[in-house]
């Protein structure tokens, strides 16, 4: 099926947000006024001028990366089971959206994606499956603080629903167009690595899908869902671990890079990030027995995910 772009009524009428920091966000971003306007930023989709590319050393180039310890500053708790570290959504908002930009999540959770839209001034619109869930996102996002500055140019929305139905895409649409902005600046996706984790019983949930196939071909909904909003030259990005299944690794990174791929011809592969995975405690005092399965059973204990990024090529 063709990804399909949804027009909103506002067209060019649009305005992106000019000014929005917080004390989260890094120090040199206006250090001298350092906007599309003024001249070339990094990778022209942010606000990170090039001319002062030295002095934003925090963000990350390299395709390996090793984060320390999460991010459990303000709203960010890390006790949604499943999380990613804000680490991950701060890179990736500071590093392809400028301010006032509008980031979508379409695997919400506990909201680590909007609350770093909120501190870094960007707007975000979440899609979640499981209300409480998407309820406490909300509120946790809500409870965050962002300059007055950016405050009229930043919403914060959440869409309770089926990321992989095509309501949740004209959802999506309704509010931009409420919001008069034509295009999504950045996407994230961070799905359920198939069912490593069961998230619930409801039937549209991704971590419920019987087969590999299935939970790949529902992935790929979601992409053609949202990708046709996506602003031109902008990125998608998709945050995913493998698994292991009868003594077999199923690489599901590889397999939904494929699929992303495959339902919209307007995106290229980017770059390919290897994460390292830090483990809770509980899997920490596992490690033992861990070492011990793997060399038995001669495989390797699983240590990173993959950020797989995106471009929509210009019109
Ligand atoms: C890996 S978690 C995302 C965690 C999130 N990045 C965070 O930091 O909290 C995947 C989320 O997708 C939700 N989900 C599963 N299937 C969904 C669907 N079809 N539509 C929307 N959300 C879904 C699950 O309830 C779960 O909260």
């Amino acid at each position: 099926m063709p990804v399909q772009t949804y027009k909103t009524k506002h067209g060019n009428g649009e305005k992106r947000g000019k000014s929005a920091g917080t004390a989260h966000e890094h120090k040199t971003k206006h250090a001298n006024g350092g906007t599309r306007a003024n001249g070339r930023t990094a990778g022209g989709v942010s606000d990170l001028p090039l001319a002062n590319w030295k002095e934003y050393g925090d963000i990350l180039t390299d395709s390996l990366w090793i984060l320390g310890n999460r991010d459990k500053s303000g709203n960010h708790n890390g006790a949604y089971h499943g999380n990613f570290v804000p680490q991950i959504p701060n890179q990736l908002i500071r590093r392809y959206t400028a301010a006032g930009g509008v980031v979508l999540d379409g695997f919400l959770g506990s909201g680590t994606t909007m609350i770093e839209s909120r501190r870094l001034g960007r707007s975000c619109i979440g899609v979640e499956l499981l209300p409480e869930i998407a309820k406490a996102a909300k509120k946790a996002a809500a409870g965050e603080l962002f300059n007055a500055a950016a405050k009229n140019n930043i919403f914060s929305e959440v869409i309770i629903g089926d990321s992989a139905a095509k309501t949740a895409a004209q959802k999506t649409a309704a509010l931009l167009a409420k919001h008069k902005r034509e295009f999504l600046d950045l996407i994230i996706l961070h799905p359920p690595y198939h069912d490593i984790i069961k998230f619930s019983d409801n039937k549209k949930d991704l971590s419920n899908t019987s087969t590999v196939g299935d939970f790949i071909r529902k992935f790929g909904d979601v992409v053609e869902n949202f990708s046709g909003m996506l602003r031109p030259k902008h990125y998608l990005s998709l945050v995913i671990g493998d698994k292991y299944s009868e003594s077999e690794w199923v690489p599901l990174g590889f397999r939904l890079m494929e699929e992303t791929l495959r339902r919209d011809k307007t995106l290229s592969l980017k770059s390919i990030v290897v994460k390292n995975m830090i483990n809770n405690r509980a899997k920490r005092n596992a490690e033992n027995l861990w070492r011990y399965r793997a060399l038995a059973g001669g495989f390797y204990v699983f240590r990173h995910e993959y950020i797989m990024l995106f471009q929509k090529r210009a019109k």
